[in-house]
């Protein structure tokens, strides 16, 4: 099949999906469990001890279910989390689990929860660095859940929550940019390449673990081009690149690379499993590098709405809202690429 009718094949599925959803009232799957790291956390920093945390104005100045009050997330807006639960035809967000709300009450807890925490990483000593929630608990957190979820809606519903619900992991980033590029010790230890072997460690440990939990449908995202975050390029300097630190961004692609080969690997273990690996890089690295405007593409009529001529050098400022994290606008681009990717998640 060529490229473009494949395409075509997957906007007409689109197109079916949401007309059921519309149809039917009913959300493609039960629920959405998120883990991992700040690119995902809604909140649960917000209850620790940590300095990692967007709890004050302008975080979440352009949230719309808060009138723009700061919520946790590392955002002006959405996280591509959101718009994919959007896309999903479900009607509330998952909870971050430590909040008030999902401790409060169990019924919160039925369309799922978010247990992600900014700055935790695939090494749970990352995570440790600013007292954020390592994956590790982050999992004992999820095994609490799901009592919960069964005290309010018995162990048949909960198991069908459990094995049906789409798992988003959301984590490296903060193990390279706030820990191995800042920590003399591990970068004297490891090359790049040493480190994201020591990285998939944790991660096989991790996928094992939600799925001896029960976890069926999960989705990992990959590395972002960790060169083109405007933090790596204030630090470490742009060079010719396209602005980009290219030495980071090989970093990003050498442990996608690894990544993709270890969920290979757990695949063939596990046979009803099914594990995506989200490309969040090229969708990325496409945005930071050339979001032209009046191309007509996809991304450009996201980001370049507001009369931005000439701003093709400069589109960095409408992909980042701060040193890490992607706008609202880019993140509504990045849901719309993991809903294709993810089909087979929820077929
Ligand atoms: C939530 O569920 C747990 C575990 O079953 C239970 O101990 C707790 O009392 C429940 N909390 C509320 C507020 O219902
Ligand atoms: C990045 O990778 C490319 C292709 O593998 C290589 O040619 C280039 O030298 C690398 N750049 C750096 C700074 O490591
Ligand atoms: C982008 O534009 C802003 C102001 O519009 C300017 O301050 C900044 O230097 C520009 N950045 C680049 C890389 O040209």
């Amino acid at each position: 099949m060529t490229t473009a009718a494949a395409w075509v094949v997957v906007v007409a599925m689109l197109h079916v999906s949401a007309a059921w959803v519309g149809a039917a009232g009913q959300a493609l799957v039960p629920g959405v469990m998120i883990f991992g790291d700040s690119v995902v956390d809604a909140g649960n920093n917000n209850r620790l001890p940590t300095l990692v945390r967007a709890d004050f104005p302008p975080y979440g100045r352009d949230f719309p279910s808060t009138h723009g009050a700061p919520t946790g997330r590392f955002c002006n807006g959405k996280l591509a989390t959101d718009y994919t639960v959007d896309n999903l035809g479900l009607s509330t967000y998952p909870p971050a689990y430590l909040g008030q709300e999902a401790q409060s009450d169990n019924h919160s807890l039925l369309h799922g929860a978010n247990f992600a925490s900014g700055a935790s990483g695939y090494l749970d000593a990352t995570a440790a660095l600013y007292s954020a929630i390592p994956l590790s608990r982050q999992l004992d957190y999820f095994r609490e859940f799901k009592t919960k979820v069964g005290s309010v809606a018995g162990g048949k519903k909960a198991a069908a929550l459990t094995s049906e619900s789409i798992y988003v992991v959301s984590a490296g980033t903060s193990d390279y940019v706030q820990n191995y590029y800042v920590n003399p010790m591990l970068a004297a230890a490891y090359t790049p390449e040493q480190f994201a072997d020591v990285l998939m460690q944790p991660f096989t440990t991790f996928i094992q673990g939600l799925y001896g939990l029960g976890a069926r449908r999960i989705g990992v995202t990959s590395l972002p081009p960790m060169g083109c975050l405007p933090a790596s390029v204030t630090l470490f300097g742009g060079g010719s690149n396209g602005g980009c630190v290219e030495r980071l961004n090989n970093d990003s692609r050498i442990f996608n690379t690894k990544l993709e080969a270890a969920s290979d690997a757990i695949r063939k273990q596990h046979s009803d499993l099914k594990l995506v690996v989200f490309d969040i890089y090229n969708p990325l690295f496409d945005l930071s590098r050339r979001a032209c405007c009046g191309t007509g593409t996809i991304e450009t009529s996201v980001l370049c709405n507001q009369g931005a001529v000439g701003t093709c050098a400069n589109a960095t400022g409408y992909v980042f809202w701060d040193g890490f994290h992607p706008t609202d606008a880019a993140n509504k681009v990045l849901a719309d690429a993991l809903l294709l990717q993810g089909l087979q998640l929820i077929s």
